[in-house]
């Protein structure tokens, strides 16, 4: 299909791109159903996808990928901001101009023998204020399937883009070009792994991605647009651009509280995002807006709102359960892509940790016959699920709302098994960004043995798309715009473990005692005493009904041992000496005066009173 625009900027670029990478032709997405069916079934036909069972899980399709292309490439994702110190020690810097040349020489006819698909899609809902508008070039059918999940895509979004002339140009190829007569294959990719790049220039804001065909690498609106791309533009136009799932939270009188909540990546951020109240906190319900990324603007009376600006989920499938999240298992029923996982004999799907037995046989991410003594995992870890988000039960109905919905609170999370209590309220907005910028989750080094925590400040560390320092200072420069309206800011710790390894707290379900004892405090209604890491809640505030959990391992929960503090103290200095003179003061004097409570600890640990 040609082009249903007359937008110059948008045109010259094409054919500009057209130019270089030389495909064999040029189809202009309009995003109807019947172009999304007809390259499903063409994809069916060269065996990038398989249909499943039409029963069991009705317009669905499973696709495996190249072994070299499993996840997003972090240390080839790049930065090309004026100067390294622009784009900060969390990223990979390139020098433009170099890069530029390095990008002219691999997209030059990088697209030869396939068609270049132009893909015109909204983060975020067409004409919000909130949104923004990119276009996406790619030799990719499966790119161009996902896409039309996971973002509003076709032609309607070049009829807001007008004649507009920005628009936030993104271009992908799988970097594998065929020579005349030349078979394809089920993933195309570059298998090299040096020769894959993804990149960001940060004048024109352009994102150019070569060689690999998966998720983050290729999907270009998901986290180069919508976290590092956007990220730069909400730095310079005010407002933020974050990692974070959005919940609203609905009391039993009906009143709505939404939260905004980072993680870094497995920490359970789908699972929170549809989490299902257990049934003794009567009444209340909680409601997805997004489950990956939010992104966050003034409303016309100085409160914060946030819209989702993905339209689906493209969710990690081992883990997911009956257990863990009932509505993520709803939503991929139907309509869904999932890649990676196993193949079963009856033509459905599965992956380690779902409910049941695992089947007797099936085929694995590989390709090959699998079966449970096989020794290695069926699916691939990061194996995934691309989901419509309008599908899921528990989608807020305001989810849509192109005004965004308010936000009230901040929650900050990381996977930590000991130190970090519960849940503990900052004592203002500057605190609370300390709190963001100190969090991490434990990586285990294998090769010592040892749980160490990768710092991972606000769950931005891959996707902030300039020096995180002036990130921190962006969040403060917020605080100072948003006054008395600044949201209050928590830290959660679902991960805490006792002497034995085990977890302490139930997690899944029961997180939303947590959530609720965090929306009381928005609305007034709860107490809670001064602890060392900020505001905590008692035994007695938090509704614990039903849970077989003592004061004793309450107190286990959210006790600060002064060594482990005194320990953590000194490793924030080595994480905030990387920023050198960019950190702000501000964050300077807050690790002192953290440093000062933990000092003033009288004894070994400081313990809730009873
Ligand atoms: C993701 C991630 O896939 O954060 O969402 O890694
Ligand atoms: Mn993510």
């Amino acid at each position: 299909m040609g082009a249903k625009t007359k937008n110059t900027r948008l045109l010259s670029w094409v054919n500009e791109i057209t130019a270089l990478c030389k495909p064999e032709s040029v189809h202009w997405c309009d995003g109807s159903q019947s172009e999304y069916d007809r390259l499903c079934q063409q994809m069916v036909e060269g065996q990038t996808f398989t249909r499943l069972n039409p029963e069991k899980r009705p317009g669905c399709f499973l696709a495996r990928s190249h072994p070299s292309d499993v996840a997003r490439v972090e240390d080839r994702t790049f930065i090309c901001a004026p100067t390294a110190e622009e784009a900060g020690p969390n990223n990979n810097w390139a020098d433009p101009v170099q890069m530029r040349a390095t990008l002219h020489k691999g997209f030059d006819g990088c697209m030869q023998g396939r068609t270049l698909y132009v893909i015109p899609f909204s983060m975020g809902p067409l004409g919000s204020p909130i949104a923004q508008i990119g276009i996406q070039i790619t030799d990719s059918p499966y790119v161009v399937v996902n896409m039309r999940i996971m973002t509003r895509m076709g032609s309607n979004v070049l009829d807001v883009l007008g004649e507009n002339d920005f628009f936030v140009p993104c271009i992908h190829s799988v970097g594998a070009p065929l020579s005349a007569g030349q078979k394809d294959i089920s993933w195309p990719c570059n298998p090299n792994i040096p020769q894959k790049y993804i990149v960001h220039f940060t004048d024109d804001r352009s994102i150019w991605s070569i060689g690999s065909g998966y998720g983050g690498n290729a999907l270009l609106g998901k986290k180069c647009l919508a976290l590092r791309i956007a990220s730069i533009m909400a730095r310079d136009e005010g407002w933020l651009a974050e990692h974070m799932l959005i919940l609203g939270l609905e009391s039993p009188t009906g009143e709505k509280t939404y939260v905004a909540a980072a993680f870094p990546s497995a920490c359970g951020k789908t699972n929170l995002a549809m989490v299902i109240p257990p049934t003794v906190l009567k009444g209340w319900k909680a409601w997805t807006v997004g489950d990956d990324i939010a992104w966050i603007k003034q409303g016309p009376n100085g409160e914060l709102r946030a819209i989702n600006p993905e339209s689906g989920f493209f969710g990690v499938a081992p883990g997911t359960s009956m257990l863990s999240n009932p509505n993520a298992l709803l939503t991929v029923r139907a309509n869904s892509i999932f890649t990676n996982v196993v193949l079963t004999d009856d033509q459905d799907v599965w992956w380690e940790g779902l409910d049941g037995p695992p089947p007797a046989h099936g085929i694995d991410w590989t390709g090959k016959d699998w079966s449970p003594s096989s020794g290695a995992p069926g699916a691939h870890p990061n194996s995934r699920f691309t989901a419509p988000a309008a599908q899921c039960p528990s989608i807020d109905p305001a989810w849509e709302d192109p005004a965004g919905v308010p936000i009230s609170a901040f929650i900050f999370g990381g996977r930590l098994s000991k130190t970090f209590p519960l849940v503990y309220q900052s004592y203002d907005w500057v605190h609370g960004v300390y709190m963001g910028a100190t969090m991490g989750s434990e990586a285990t080094a294998a090769a010592i043995g040892q749980a160490a925590i990768r710092r991972d400040p606000m769950a931005m560390l891959p996707f902030c798309g300039y020096n995180m320092a002036d990130y921190w200072s962006h969040w403060l420069t917020i605080g100072r715009k948003l006054g008395s309206k600044a949201p209050p800011i928590f830290r959660v710790n679902w991960f805490r473990k006792d002497e034995n390894g085990k977890f302490i707290w139930p997690g899944y379900g029961e997180n939303m005692r947590v959530l609720k004892w965090i929306v009381d405090r928005v609305r007034g209604v709860a107490s809670a005493i001064e602890g060392p890491f900020g505001y905590m809640p008692r035994y007695e505030d938090i509704n614990l009904e039903g849970l077989d959990l003592s004061w004793q391992t309450f107190d286990h929960l959210t006790a600060c041992d002064k060594g482990e503090a005194l320990a953590e103290c000194k490793e924030l200095e080595s994480h905030f000496a990387q920023f050198g003179h960019r950190l702000p003061q501000e964050i300077q004097e807050q690790h002192r005066q953290f440093f000062d409570r933990v000092n003033a600890i009288s004894g070994d640990a400081w313990h809730m009173p009873s």
